[in-house]
């Protein structure tokens, strides 16, 4: 019997090009692992009007462990047009399966990594004030919460004349009493302290173990006093217990500037859902943009591992598949680590960060070329030839090579 048992979704578009290239890689780094298919997606909302189908929650639930491609999601509208006819009119209503897994596990801790490979030449670039260019070397982790705040769910346009009263309430909601119903759109935004000292702590966790020297809280407490309010409130208190690791306080608006004028400052970052997930694109787009993006969302019991980009539909169908398949491997190396594997990933992470410094093997995004079917003719590398390449460096390895490497998280310095 194999070691681990990992729930394989490749859901829509390129996610079934990118994942079954990690599954090549996994291979090479000896990974001990049983894989299990399982439905997620489009597909799966047209054909059973559910994107998230209950023998994939099973099996989820029964192994723990989860690698997610990508998955297509559309409005409401066109949700409703692309559904089997048999199954319109029915009152089945698309949810993002993405959504509800983390839900449904509560995996309310999203980890990604910003971390620039040296070589990459998505890298970001900063002029001096000598007319030169530096590149600051970016080696920040974003930690997400994952379940609440604006992405809760809990929201209306037209809003019941409880949550009206309930509201009116409020002073400040004096200006909006007048609104008629169906002109008044409201998310509420939960913070609940649990989950707030949950991530905060998570974050600080990150920081020791990985030697970062600080963890940032970005929020906005100056405006959203209670939700931003308990978040910052949290982390100062989470952050006694970790002498030595600094406790910064940015706003959203202030660090997206400053995002650029320093980003070799920050260590771990934290913040809650709806922030946390634009913080992290801006910061991924420093180290390469979607590429190159991984993420864990991760559980007290399930954890899955995912690709920040999307199903990218206008490149699903080309032959040879274009699309850089390294924000998928990288979110094996973290699902390696997540199990305990650290030297498979440690091994994994040296041969892509050597094939990125290389240069020789890349694909049109490394390349700044637009995608399409003449990327190639173009002189871009395929998705597969990323794998090559990397496998083939796997196979060159020395056995102190991957051991010596300590390109991730913190250990970079
Ligand atoms: P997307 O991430 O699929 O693609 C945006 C653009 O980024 C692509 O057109 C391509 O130019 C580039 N790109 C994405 N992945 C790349 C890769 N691995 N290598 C090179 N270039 C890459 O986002 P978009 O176009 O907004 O959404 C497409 C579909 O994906 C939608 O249905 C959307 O709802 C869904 N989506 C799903 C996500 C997920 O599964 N986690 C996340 C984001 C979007
Ligand atoms: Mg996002």
């Amino acid at each position: 019997m194999a070691k681990h048992t990992v729930v394989t979704m490749p859901g829509d578009g390129i996610g079934n090009q990118v994942l079954p290239e990690a599954l090549r890689l996994l291979k090479a780094v000896e990974f001990d692992a049983e894989y299990i298919h399982a439905d997620i997606g489009w597909d799966c909302w047209r054909r059973e009007g559910n994107a998230l189908p209950q023998r994939t929650i099973d099996l989820l639930a029964r192994h723990k462990l989860g690698l997610f491609g990508a998955i297509t999601s559309k409005p409401k509208k066109e949700a409703e047009g692309e559904l089997a006819p048999e199954l319109r009119g029915k009152g089945y209503s698309y949810f993002s399966p993405i959504v509800t897994m983390r839900q449904r596990f509560n995996l309310d801790t999203c980890v990604r990594p910003c971390i620039s490979f040296p070589g990459n030449p998505l890298n970001f670039i900063r002029k001096r004030t000598d007319g030169g260019f530096e590149e600051p070397v970016v080696n920040v982790v974003v930690f997400r919460q994952n379940t609440e705040g604006l992405y809760a769910g809990v929201e209306w346009t037209n809003p019941p004349e409880q949550v009206r009263s309930a509201l009116a309430a409020h002073p400040k909601f004096k200006p909006f009493a007048s609104v008629p119903g169906p002109d008044l759109a409201i998310s509420a935004r939960i913070i609940t302290r649990k989950a707030a000292r949950k991530i905060c702590t998570a974050a600080f966790d990150w920081a020791k173990k990985y030697g970062y020297k600080s963890v940032t809280i970005c929020e906005k407490p100056n405006v959203l006093r209670e939700t931003s309010g308990m978040m910052e409130e949290e982390a100062k208190a989470v952050s006694k217990d970790y002498p030595g690791i600094a406790l910064w306080s940015t706003n959203i608006d202030a660090q997206t500037m400053w995002l650029t004028k320093n980003p070799e400052d920050y260590g771990v970052v934290v913040a809650s859902n709806l922030f946390g997930d634009v913080i992290s694109d801006a910061f991924a787009g420093l180290v390469g943009g979607l590429g190159f993006a991984a993420s864990g969302n991760i559980g007290d019991e399930v954890a899955v591992f995912e690709p920040t980009h999307g199903s990218a539909p206008k490149y699903a169908e080309l032959n040879p598949p274009i699309v850089n398949p390294i924000a998928m491997f990288l979110s094996a190396v973290m699902m390696l680590e997540h199990v305990g594997e650290a030297a498979k990933a440690r091994r994994l992470r040296e041969a892509i960060a050597a094939v990125v410094k290389e240069g020789k093997v890349r694909t049109y995004d490394m390349m700044r070329i637009p995608g399409g079917a003449k990327s190639i003719s173009q002189g871009a590398d395929s998705t597969v030839q990323m794998t090559d390449a990397i496998l083939a460096r796997l196979a060159k390895q020395g056995p102190d090579e991957a051991r010596q490497h300590a390109e991730f998280a913190g250990v970079r310095k």
